[in-house]
């Protein structure tokens, strides 16, 4: 795969000329960020607000991020050019985004080239990329979850199938629409005959009650560090209604699960986890995303991603305080334990909210090549976190089915989420769409 050792060793010598007497945290890394949706834009613009950092790379990015890093029209996965692209642009730090990278294994490519990266080896990605290891390893680790049972294919499935409510899952990625709650058999039946679980393994889960909530975590082999908890909504309709979407919107703080609880529940219900792999020998070193319920029982894990959340890295990054870049780079290097004893983590007390504004046909096939206008005019303290944007021109146009975040920030979860409906409302092209009910129910907070 790789063009022999002679562009990994060429890294190493530049980041080794470049590195002596380096404090962490000094001026003048270069990054790299893999992806381009709305939580790759949120993590180039925590990197571009960290003082550590002196450039930003986003392969292949989108139209907005244009505009505060460069953005390489390629394909993330040719390792050959990126491992090219990381030794003329001296690349000291990449991040990968999303889980289709690391299911493809970059984690491990990047890694051989001798910068630091924060993501997963595709191996120890399995926490999200097949659900029946998850549960497994949730099983060995012994963090509470739904009770379950893995099928080889549809049909089997099916064949197992009781009267009543039942979860239905894809084993693999899905895009956030691999799973379908069915209050009864016959939805079962239509869920596994559906275009994105009827393909491939399947798994039918215990159906659990309570509310929901997302913590993510900075993982590094045995070391847990807790980000903000957010709350996200994944249904596509008004008052959680419709299919399942990758995330319509999402805030935090969240008051169903305090900043002070996140440390303790992360140690409780993501930590295990890390053990586990790093006892098995597969070390885990990025972000690790739990969705967690609140049941009569407590909580509970519905699932790992082995990434940060979109759109939860929208309004959990602003919330970290301190220099990003630097943060990112100790998890990169395996330093994380290091960098959080001398500086730990602190949380903004500022309340952020996204608002997903949607292509018609979302979540199924959407409607792109739309102009966007209102860009130009969005309120103070909202931002427009860009998903699927392109430049065509001078215009810029809609190139996918979620297609911006637009981003709120305020003193109180009320504020924050006035100033994103205000944004929201200036930014339109034909037929987009978005819920007006993001927050609706965090409001106190
Ligand atoms: P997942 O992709 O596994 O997080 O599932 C997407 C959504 O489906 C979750 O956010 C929940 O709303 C719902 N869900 C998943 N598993 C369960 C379960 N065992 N019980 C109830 N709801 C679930
Ligand atoms: N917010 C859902 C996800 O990132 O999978």
């Amino acid at each position: 795969m790789l063009p022999g050792d002679r562009i990994p060793r060429t890294i190493l010598e530049h980041r080794r000329q470049r590195s002596p007497g380096r404090a962490p945290g000094a001026p003048g890394l270069h990054t790299l960020v893999l992806g381009g949706g709305g939580r790759e834009y949120a993590i180039a613009w925590a990197l571009a607000r960290s003082n550590s950092v002196a450039t930003i790379d986003v392969i292949p990015g989108n139209a907005g991020m244009a505009i505060f890093a460069r953005t390489l029209d390629m394909d993330p996965t040719d390792i050959g050019r990126l491992d090219q692209h990381i030794a003329a642009s001296r690349i000291d730090l990449a991040i990968v985004g999303p889980d289709e990278l690391v299911a493809r294994g970059l984690g491990d490519a990047l890694r051989r080239t001798a910068i630091a990266v924060v993501g997963p080896s595709k191996e120890a990605g399995r926490i999200e990329w097949s659900k029946t290891f998850a549960k497994e390893l949730m099983a060995e680790a012994g963090v509470p979850t739904a009770t379950w049972r893995a099928f080889p294919d549809a049909a089997s499935a099916a064949a197992a199938l009781g009267d009543g409510p039942v979860v239905v899952k894809a084993d693999g990625l899905a895009g956030g629409k691999g799973v379908v709650v069915a209050r009864d058999r016959d939805e079962a039946r239509s869920a596994l005959g559906s275009a994105s679980i009827s393909h491939g393994s399947v798994v039918l889960e215990e159906v659990l009650a309570g509310e929901e909530a997302s913590l993510q975590a900075l993982v590094d082999g045995e070391t847990v560090v807790a980000l903000p908890p957010a709350r996200d909504h994944k249904r596509v309709g008004q008052g959680d209604t419709g299919p399942n979407t990758g995330g319509m919107g999402a805030y935090s703080p969240a008051e169903v699960l305090p900043d002070d609880q996140a440390q303790g529940l992360a140690d409780r219900l993501i930590a295990p986890v890390a053990h586990a792999l790093a006892r098995r020998g597969t070390p885990y070193r990025g972000v690790i995303y739990a969705g967690l319920i609140r049941t009569s029982d407590g909580w509970k894990v519905l699932e790992y991603n082995a990434r940060f959340g979109d759109p939860e890295a929208e309004v959990t990054l602003p919330r970290i305080e301190g220099d990003f870049g630097a943060l990112m780079l100790a998890l990169g290097e395996g330093r994380l334990a290091a960098y959080v004893a001398e500086r730990p983590l602190r949380f903004s007390s500022r309340a952020y909210v996204s608002v997903a504004l949607c292509s018609a046909g979302y979540p199924g096939k959407p409607e792109t090549g739309a102009a966007i206008e209102g860009l130009e005019h969005l309120p103070e303290g909202a931002w427009a976190f860009h998903a699927a944007t392109k430049r065509v021109g001078t215009r810029t146009v809609t190139s996918g089915g979620r297609v911006i975040h637009v981003v709120g920030g305020g003193d109180t979860v009320a504020d924050a989420r006035r100033v994103a409906y205000m944004g929201a409302e200036k930014i339109s092209w034909p037929g987009r769409f978005y819920r007006s009910d993001i927050a609706a129910q965090g409001v106190a907070v």
